[in-house]
């Protein structure tokens, strides 16, 4: 059966600054899909979550990828959560919905959006990633080494299933006019591939394809917010769905690399540099409006319909992990504003900052 799971994810506003949603608003949002997604056909199933200050609308349906009809009952439920944020007075109501009017898809819009049409195996299985306070590129280190290193994806050599390797489907994410991407193979490409996903600011992981059989393994939000809106209006905070066991990763290989907490963009203001912490679904956003966090929750699917989510970081393995992510966060806020813990210019170019070194330019004088 072919079937297409989508999660469309906003950040619509949030309680006491960007810390989380409140539970009203994650109500209207759920209200409102089953309303006019389930009860009117369009969608088989659906699932609301949060992390951090985003709300994350997983739905089941048979219409494809980039369906205005999908995209749209996303979008007005994102609305229709605006209007309650503004009526509870929450902050950042309506942030990522920078566009007024809805048109065809909700690409370039605001929300992330990650999507794929697959045909549902008899036991399908996939995990919904979703993070905050930091940008697409966070997920390129763990999947390339989820889907591409044997040290942390072990079926790479024990599964017959997977011994042809993946397919990397990279966006150049600073090309604006339209989709720019190469596709690159692991492991012949290794290197070149390496070579772009250091660069998380610019290349990004769109897709990921069993070279075995063909499928889709794996779909990631790449939005940049600020190559959208021309300015500093909240971090892109990604999703990404990754399908597991059989040709794909087993769910715990593509959870290994989040055991690194590795260094990403975002946390406060979107203009530093933090550890990604695996954080349980629902978590709010704490220590300098970080630190940047993800979730994972994991689904089996059956003719569309949904499990409850298995909380994946939800497990005390991960509690271990969190306190050596929370030093690696002191560690680096030890240095304030010095060097690697903001981000360089180019990032920030985007924010206040802009007008500050123009003030400052004109007070700059070259010594005879
Ligand atoms: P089970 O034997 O529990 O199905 O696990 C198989 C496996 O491959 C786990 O990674
Ligand atoms: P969000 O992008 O999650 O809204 O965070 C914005 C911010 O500036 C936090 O300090
Ligand atoms: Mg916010
Ligand atoms: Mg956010």
């Amino acid at each position: 059966m072919k079937l297409t799971i989508s999660v469309i994810k906003a950040d619509v506003g949030s309680i006491g600054g960007h810390i989380k949603p409140s539970q009203k608003l994650k109500d209207v949002v759920a209200n409102f899909v089953y309303e006019n997604g389930i009860k009117k056909g369009e969608v088989v199933d659906y699932y609301i979550s949060s992390t951090g200050d985003d709300i994350a609308i997983l739905m089941t349906h048979k219409k494809g990828a980039l369906n205005d009809t999908i995209h749209k009952l996303a979008w007005d439920a994102f609305v229709e959560g605006t209007r309650v944020a503004k009526e509870q007075g929450l902050y950042g109501a309506g942030q990522d919905l920078l566009k007024d009017a809805f048109s065809g898809n909700v690409k370039g819009m605001g929300p992330a959006v990650a999507e794929m049409e697959i045909e549902e195996r008899p036991n399908e299985c996939f995990v919904l990633f979703a993070a905050d306070k930091t940008d697409p590129g966070a997920y390129n280190l763990p999947f390339y080494l989820g889907f591409a290193d044997p040290m942390y994806c072990a079926g790479l050599m024990l599964s017959p299933k997977m011994g042809k390797g993946f397919k990397f489907v990279i966006m150049d994410v600073a090309h604006t006019e339209g989709d720019r991407v190469i596709e690159l193979s692991a492991p012949e490409d290794l290197y070149d591939i390496a070579a772009l996903l250091r660069d998380n600011q610019r290349f990004v992981i769109e897709h990921i394809y069993s070279d075995s059989t063909g499928e889709i393994a794996a779909s990631v939000s790449t939005t940049r917010l600020h190559n959208i809106a021309g300015k500093y209006t909240g971090k892109d905070d990604p999703v990404a769905l990754v399908r597991v066991q059989g040709a794909f990763p087993a769910t715990g290989e593509i959870l290994a690399p989040f055991s690194i907490g590795h260094y990403v963009a975002g946390f406060m203001r979107g203009s530093h540099t933090g550890p990604l912490m695996p954080v349980k679904a629902n978590s709010p956003i704490s220590y300098f409006d970080g630190p940047p966090v993800v979730s994972a929750q994991a689904f089996s699917v059956k003719d569309g319909k949904l499990t409850e989510p298995a909380d994946a970081f939800d497990q005390p393995f991960w509690d271990w992990v969190r306190d050596q992510v929370s030093q690696k966060a002191l560690d680096i806020r030890r240095q304030g504003f010095s060097g690697c813990a903001m981000l360089p210019y180019s990032e920030l170019e985007y924010g206040g900052i802009v007008e500050k070194m123009k003030k400052l330019d004109g007070k700059f004088k070259v010594r005879k």
